[in-house]
């Protein structure tokens, strides 16, 4: 654990948690498993993050166990003084129990004989349904345990319930230590970005020839430089019509002098996405019908941002981003109003979607994709099919974008323009702070910076 660790931030999410348990609740969160690469190779570990974000603990191996009367009981690697020497310090139990405020800790190696007697006599067990490979079937195993001891009157849970439910909730309003670690990653994003940026154009302005994955070594050279541990999610660097397929990675192709480079990538920061992207003129500088198709995103971007405020609805910037794209497309005869209508009949036909096919914003956390329902929950009065209303705290991007591909009826000059612009906006009351601007979306600043 770093010497900035705070355990209150930790226990007071558990005692948040303990709460909505219901009366003698348990609930089961394991960290993730490691994954193999080859042979006795894995992937650089990655813990889960309803574990982290309930614990900080960064170990595998790991269960955490949390009461309805606010106990909570870690399962962790025992400590080892020859796994030590080969893997690394492991925090051990005894001093789990110290660093991380828990009411207790066991060794994992004890797992299968002390889990089940903690589900004795509890009516309800939590545990995530869907995002732990494997755990049900341990699940159903502590619990035929209990259940074998029927006949001794001991009782086991009856309901199974699925406690991401509460720790989505939770995790979709970011606390103030939450905000912290997010303005950092949309900071150090940014630089990656500006360091991309100004690389290719010095590169290019000086006829060298560069390809798309030294951009994306730029990118992971900042974030590393400045304490992240991972990317958010691997680095799209696309050149040219490459940026029209939407999942394309820093690939071997060239940078060419004329063309667009897209670049869609993220640091993790102590644990925390940043997830930007930028498209920019390779050599610095837009030609005509690039900056054309620019300025629609970009205004498309500054619609949705303005309606992404406390009290409006998650598809409100969508809405407002098609808007604006569809208008674009008629305006730059990349759909024809002879065949296509006005921009009502644009969006009403979705001929829009050939060039803008996603949606303009996820959530965006410790997971890029962050957790939380796009309805509101369901409650008495309501089924769960009502967008969400945006509230303080919530952080979603905002990443509209325009895609074409060469076909016979879209003016040449556009041909393999892919376009998108994504800043990260955490709701506030009166509007929307954006944690990632440090690196900029006008035209007009990106040619500065690139000169
Ligand atoms: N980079 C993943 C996304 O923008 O959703
Ligand atoms: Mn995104
Ligand atoms: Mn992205």
């Amino acid at each position: 654990m770093n010497n900035t660790f705070d355990l209150n931030i930790y226990s007071d999410r558990r005692a948040r948690l303990a709460k909505l348990l219901g009366q003698d609740g348990v609930a089961i969160i394991p960290t993730a498993p490691e994954q193999q690469r080859n042979r006795d190779s894995n992937f650089l570990y990655r813990h889960d993050s309803y574990f982290y974000y309930l614990t900080g603990f960064t170990e595998p191996n790991a269960y955490l166990l949390i009461f309805s009367d606010g106990r909570s009981v870690l399962f962790c690697q025992p400590k080892d003084m020859e796994r030590e020497i080969w893997d690394g310090y492991r925090l051990g139990p005894e001093e789990a129990v110290k660093t991380l405020g828990l009411s207790n800790a066991h060794s994992v190696n004890v797992l299968s004989t002390e889990l089940p007697p903690l589900l004795e006599n509890k009516s309800s067990l939590w545990y995530p349904f869907s995002t732990h490979k494997g755990l049900t079937a341990q699940i159903d195993q502590w619990l035929s345990v209990v259940q074998s001891k029927a006949r001794a009157g001991i009782r086991a849970p009856s309901q199974l319930r699925d406690v991401c439910l509460l720790l989505d909730e939770m995790r979709l309003i970011k606390d103030t230590h939450e905000v912290e670690l997010m303005r950092a990653a949309g900071r150090i994003s940014a630089a990656g970005h500006i360091k991309a940026m100004q690389f290719c154009s010095s590169s290019i302005k000086s006829n060298q020839r560069i390809y798309e994955y030294q951009l994306e070594a730029e990118l992971l050279y900042e974030f590393r430089r400045s304490g992240s541990e991972f990317t958010a999610y691997s680095s799209i660097v696309a050149s040219g019509a490459n940026a029209c397929v939407l999942h394309y990675r820093a690939d071997k192709a060239p940078i060419n002098n004329g063309e667009l480079v897209l670049i869609d990538a993220g640091c993790e920061y102590a644990s925390y996405a940043g997830d930007i992207t930028r498209t920019f003129p390779a050599n610095g500088v837009f030609t005509k019908a690039q900056r054309a198709v620019y300025d629609v995103v970009l205004e498309s971007q500054y619609a949705a941002v303005s309606c992404t405020h406390n009290g409006a609805l998650f598809t409100d910037p969508h809405q407002a981003a098609l808007k604006v794209l569809a208008k674009g497309l008629l305006d730059l005869r990349i759909l024809d109003s002879n065949k296509c209508g006005n921009p009502d009949d644009v969006l009403t036909n979705k001929t829009y979607f050939p060039f803008y096919m996603h949606r303009t914003s996820h959530w965006l956390g410790m997971d890029v994709h962050d957790c939380g329902s796009y309805t509101e929950p369901a409650n008495e009065t309501q089924n769960a099919s009502s967008s969400r209303v945006l509230r303080e705290g919530m952080v979603l991007t905002i990443e509209p974008g325009l895609y074409i591909r060469p076909s016979p009826d879209v003016p040449e000059v556009f041909h393999g323009i892919g376009i998108r612009i994504e800043d990260d906006a955490l709701v506030t009351g009166a509007g929307c702070e954006l944690l990632s601007r440090d690196v900029p979306v006008d035209p007009l600043q990106i040619e500065k910076l690139m000169a």
